[in-house]
């Protein structure tokens, strides 16, 4: 008896091995080997080289902006700020309190407000009155537009990319993710929510700092790791920024110590440099995309698209009579049925297939439980995709600060956020293990930053509401 079921669990067993090695035939051009991801690698260095040189710095695809943030925080930051953030999976207020007693504490009262679609879509005016509303709403449910006569000091979270010449001043060069208000593109944001803030009324606020969430993330993972020199975020979209040496970035005055570079790594491949590793489904994604042409790398790696890719896919393998029968579904056919947090679901540990088969009906799919095996690898194969490219360009950037540091091994951290990393059941642990692989000479500690970009936005403006207090002076 116990050899028939054991007979029967290796029959089963290498039935569903069989369906796994389907999908991994279907799907062999995501499956990157190590030295396809070292060849990504040294390409993205390469295009950040272009980013950062003054002669190739307007064509290159991976922008590499100045951030004109200068330090990490230091302990000094200390007050009551004030904390927009708009770009991410939530659009939030918060006010976030440095305590005076030293280095590490911080309270956060924050609210999300909604951002309705046509305010996303809408014109730019509008979008910024939106954000002032929800602020002077956020104000008077927290009395801050009670008490002292003082303005109180904001730092505005704005994950796009902007090119800037000062901390409070960010001249947006292109929308991303599901973002396309009109009249903003070729505009400074810092200037329109400022005129927002004064349509609005009574606000009493002084806008001093412009910060993306990169920035925000290394600078709140770096209030208490000192050694914190890099922000990555894969959430919604994806990006990173690391601490560069003055004397490598052409597009500012001044050689002595260094700036935050927001790489805007998600434009990368939009320059055709990804276009050996791209897919068929990788290309319908970005043609129904709002921004076709844009964002290729962000395309493959953040969690706008994950769902969206693996809904794809086997949508694909269905029509070729590879999965449920060859039967295919409406909603299998509706763009947006599928989302990232579906495919987090999909991949948990234990529930994850009871969770498949329930996902797949839903989807007005009858799928046997092989089938339900290869959904779940078809997965595990777009997100572990996913972590191999945000490794392989982080590799980039942790080789770029070794180098400058002229080290042979280096130790660092890097803070992470985003809501692929923070809620995908295995996504931060895979990313970690190729980034190790990859640079075996870079001992990284990854940090999650607990209280997302907020605090450390309060950090760059406690450092910009000091500087502005003595041009004033
Ligand atoms: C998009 C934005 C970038 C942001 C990232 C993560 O890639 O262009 O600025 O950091 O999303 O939110």
């Amino acid at each position: 008896m116990m050899l028939a079921v054991h007979l029967l669990s290796f029959y089963f067993s290498k039935l569903q091995e069989d369906h796994v090695k389907k999908v991994d035939r279907y799907l062999h051009a995501m499956r990157l080997s190590d030295e396809q991801l070292l060849d990504i690698s040294t390409r993205f260095r390469t295009q950040m080289e272009k980013g950062l040189s003054v002669e190739s710095n307007a064509t290159a695809s991976v922008r590499m902006l100045p951030t004109h943030v200068r330090s990490t925080p230091d302990g000094s930051e200390k007050g009551e700020f004030l904390a927009l953030d708009l770009g991410g999976s939530k659009f939030k207020v918060l006010l976030v309190k440095v305590s005076e007693d030293g280095r590490g504490k911080v309270d956060m009262e924050s609210q999300s407000y909604p951002l309705p679609e046509d305010v996303l879509g809408g014109r730019g005016t509008d979008l910024f009155d939106h954000v002032a509303e929800s602020l002077k709403d956020f104000m008077q449910r927290n009395k801050l537009d009670l008490s002292t006569h003082e303005r109180r000091s904001l730092g505005f979270t704005f994950s796009f990319p902007c090119r800037q010449t000062k901390v409070d001043e960010g001249v947006l060069l292109s929308w991303s993710k599901n973002f396309k208000a009109r009249g903003v593109l070729g505009t400074d944001v810092v200037e329109s929510l400022r005129q927002a803030v004064d349509r609005v009324g009574d606000l009493k606020v002084n806008v001093l700092a412009l910060v993306n969430d990169t920035v925000g993330t290394m600078m709140t993972c770096g209030f208490d790791e000192r050694n914190c020199e890099v922000g990555v975020i894969v959430g919604t979209g994806t990006n990173a920024c690391y601490m560069e040496e003055m004397r490598h970035i052409d597009l500012v005055e001044g050689d002595e110590g260094r700036m935050c570079i927001n790489t805007e790594w998600g434009a990368f491949g939009d320059d055709g440099m990804l276009d050996d590793f791209i897919t068929e489904s990788d290309r319908e994604i970005d043609a129904a995309s709002g921004h076709p042409g844009k964002q290729t790398f962000e395309k493959m790696v953040s969690g706008m698209y994950l769902g969206e890719l693996v809904r794809i896919v086997m949508l694909k393998m269905a029509r070729r009579g590879l999965l449920f029968g060859g039967r295919v579904s409406d909603a299998l056919c509706t763009k947006g049925k599928l989302q990232t947090a579906h495919v987090a679901l999909m991949e948990m540990y234990k529930e994850g297939l009871q969770n498949t088969w329930n996902i797949l009906m839903e989807l007005g799919l009858q799928p046997s439980e092989d089938d339900c095996v290869a959904a779940q690898h078809v997965c595990t194969i777009v997100s572990f995709r996913s972590a191999n490219l945000c490794a392989a360009a982080l590799a980039a950037i942790l080789t770029r600060i070794r180098e400058n540091k002229r080290l042979k091994s280096l130790r660092t951290t890097v803070g992470m956020d985003g809501t692929v990393y923070r809620t995908h059941p295995q996504y931060a642990k895979r990313l970690h293990k190729v980034v190790r692989r990859l640079v075996p000479e870079c001992h990284v500690r990854f940090v999650l930053s607990e209280s997302g970009s907020s605090k450390g936005a309060a950090m760059v403006t406690a450092v910009a509401g000091r500087l502005h207090s003595q041009r004033l002076q």
